[in-house]
């Protein structure tokens, strides 16, 4: 399973590379926001400096929703660096533009994915990942890990090549669930990765490790 971490802070960025189990970034404008980064220019420059501190692919989202546009702005993403691959919502120019994108070799990755229909269009138009959002269906109390099932399912009955990108992800139990049901790749906060980590558990036994090297070590001495 791949960890993208879906952020635009470069420190949790960095943080995640350093712990080397770091596979991609996913961006949106909600997060380039939550960091202050506005107007064209910056948002490039906040891109270029993400793939500086990665060695794996960043999702960079369009803003446009018509097709003229998003094929522009995606190719001028695209062409920032070979790590980019662009981001186009699950609308109908949306679905045109990753057609597009696909038949010029340019990556994508379809978000704002709901419905295993929405799925299926974004593999037939041949995007790189989907974005299921589980965690804003879980939101709206509906049943954000069937559709990733379903998908699943869907995309093995054919043979379709697109990644499954579970999105949205809240919390340890997402993750786990996720790679149970055959996600290629999930993406969350630092602190969801982070909280894989803990158990109490591991954290009992190596104080008594510790402590019982420390007793040794003493008695040895003394
Ligand atoms: C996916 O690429 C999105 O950026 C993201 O996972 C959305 O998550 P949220 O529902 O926590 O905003």
């Amino acid at each position: 399973m791949k960890f993208f971490i879906d952020t635009a802070n470069l420190d949790q960025i960095k943080e995640a590379q350093d712990l080397g189990v770091l596979d991609g970034v996913t961006t949106n404008p909600s997060l380039m926001a939550k960091e202050g980064i506005t107007g064209d220019e910056n948002v490039i420059k906040h891109y270029l400096a993400i793939c500086d501190i990665v060695d794996a692919n960043v999702s960079a989202e369009v803003i446009s929703t018509d097709f003229e546009s998003i094929i522009k702005e995606g190719e001028a993403l695209a062409k920032l660096n070979e790590k980019i691959v662009v981001k186009v919502p699950m609308i109908k120019d949306g679905v045109k533009a990753i057609k597009y994108f696909t038949d010029h070799g340019i990556k994508t990755n379809c978000t704002l994915v709901f419905s295993a229909g929405q799925a299926l269009l974004a593999a037939k138009a041949g995007a790189t990942f989907v974005s299921p959002f589980l965690g804003r269906l879980d939101d709206i109390g509906t049943d954000g890990l069937g559709l990733i099932e379903e998908i699943r399912l869907i995309y093995d009955n054919y043979g379709y090549e697109t990644q499954i990108l579970a999105a949205s992800i809240r919390h340890s139990m997402h993750v786990i669930e996720c790679a149970k049901l055959g996600a290629d790749v999930m993406t969350s906060p630092l602190s969801v990765i982070l909280g894989l980590l803990k158990h109490p558990l591991t954290d009992t036994g190596l104080a008594t490790f510790l402590a019982d090297h420390a007793k040794a070590a003493a008695a040895a001495k003394a």
